[in-house]
């Protein structure tokens, strides 16, 4: 069992990592969180005003690539447990630009293992007192045909930059883990939706043109297959393996609600008519389809049966209401849309933290 003390979380200003800060920092008030994030364009602080102040929380604006920043990290705060977020996480970006992916997700993920290896020396005399978590995706196994599911054993099969920077970023946790004892735990999860998600990602990008009765690009005949998990619950999977999962292991995480894009996309468009009291039908009349992305995986599904049945680890949320209660968020949280829209998001490091 490991009972973290000082937790480094990278990329915590993120979709996924601002949502575990969120969970998690109200939770353990004994546990020391520090999160460590280049506010990219996808690093919003506006998304952690709720703990921002809190006595165990701590915001450094850096980079993961910044050895000797991750280093003093280390020694500054005592850190027993990485979590690591960090990274640039979308396709399309990938496929359009790959360096910055391969510099902060294989370079970046290199940097806290270094770090981890130098200040973490008594880690044999302690095995449960460190955790290097790494938080990766199923885009590493490549692309399912219309059977089968990704587990833990399934060969890596990247073929976007983003899952050959990530899957290269699995390698090195595990490299490490191997030739130097290096406590870690890897998760590879699955597509995730919820509150605070850049709206360059389907679902969050959907709910606003819907909202403005824009266009929806659908890529290519919309007939891929993603595996939607709520991202509340991928926080809550990760927590679960921190605290009990074995070292140096692998979980997969899925919600096991795969759908075809087209299905989601009519589920999710219908959900906006009704949580606006639009004529049904109104947003599906948006749906418009574009050329493909390049090199598109056709199918993602995760068997999660390991960390069911080792960790006890189950989702709270169905898709529908998963889904529903996602609309409503970004309903009723439009100012957060327009401040990404019109980019004032970006001027909240400025005005919170130039004067502490
Ligand atoms: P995101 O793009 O929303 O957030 C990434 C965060 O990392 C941002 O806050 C950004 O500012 C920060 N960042 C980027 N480069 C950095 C650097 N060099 N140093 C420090 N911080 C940096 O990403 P997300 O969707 O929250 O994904 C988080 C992690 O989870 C990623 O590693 C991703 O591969 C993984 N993942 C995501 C999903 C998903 O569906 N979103 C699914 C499985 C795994
Ligand atoms: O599977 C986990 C991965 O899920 C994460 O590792 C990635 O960080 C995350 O971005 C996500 O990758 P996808 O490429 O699956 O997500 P995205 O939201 O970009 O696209 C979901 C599906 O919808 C995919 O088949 C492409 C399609 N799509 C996407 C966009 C943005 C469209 O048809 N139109 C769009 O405008």
């Amino acid at each position: 069992m490991h009972s973290p003390t000082s937790v480094l979380v990278t990329g915590g200003a993120g979709f996924i990592g601002s949502n575990f800060l969120l969970h998690m920092v109200p939770r353990h008030p004994d546990v020391h969180f520090v999160n460590l994030d280049a506010l990219t364009y996808a690093g919003n602080l506006t998304n952690l005003t709720a703990i921002e102040d809190a006595a165990n929380y701590h915001f450094v604006h850096g980079s993961v690539t910044d050895a000797e920043l991750v280093a003093d990290l280390f020694a500054e705060h005592a850190v027993s447990t990485v979590v690591h977020f960090a990274a640039e996480s979308h396709v399309d970006r990938s496929i359009m630009a790959p360096l910055a992916f391969v510099e902060t997700n294989t370079k970046g993920t290199v940097v806290l293992l270094e770090a981890a290896r130098a200040a973490w020396d008594d880690r044999d005399a302690h095995p449960d007192r460190y955790r290097f978590f790494h938080v990766s995706t199923d885009e590493v196994f490549g692309s399912l045909g219309d059977d089968g599911f990704f587990s833990e054993t399934t060969p890596y099969d990247p073929r976007s930059p983003y899952s050959a920077s990530k899957a290269a970023s699995d390698h090195f946790v595990r490299a490490y883990a191997h030739t130097y004892d290096l406590p870690v735990l890897i998760s590879n999860c699955s597509n995730n939706y919820g509150p605070y998600q850049f709206p360059e990602k389907l679902i969050p990008l959907f709910i606003q043109n819907a909202l403005h009765r824009r266009p929806v690009p659908v890529y290519g005949t919309g007939e891929n297959v993603r595996d939607w998990l709520h991202v509340r619950d991928h926080c809550t999977a990760i927590a679960r393996i921190l605290e009990a999962g074995r070292v140096g292991e692998t979980y997969c995480v899925s919600g096991n609600e795969e759908r075809r894009n087209l299905d989601l996309i009519h589920l999710l468009l219908d959900l906006v008519d009704e949580a606006l009291g639009r004529e049904p039908g109104t947003s599906r009349a948006l749906i418009t389809f574009v050329k493909d992305r390049p090199g598109h995986d056709y199918r993602y599904a995760i068997d999660a049966s390991k960390l069911r049945d080792e960790l006890g680890w189950t989702p709270t949320y169905d898709l529908e209401t998963g889904l529903r209660a996602t609309v409503d968020w970004y309903l009723a949280n439009q100012d957060w849309l327009d401040a990404v829209q019109d980019e004032s998001y970006r001027d909240y490091y400025e005005q919170q933290y130039s004067h502490r």
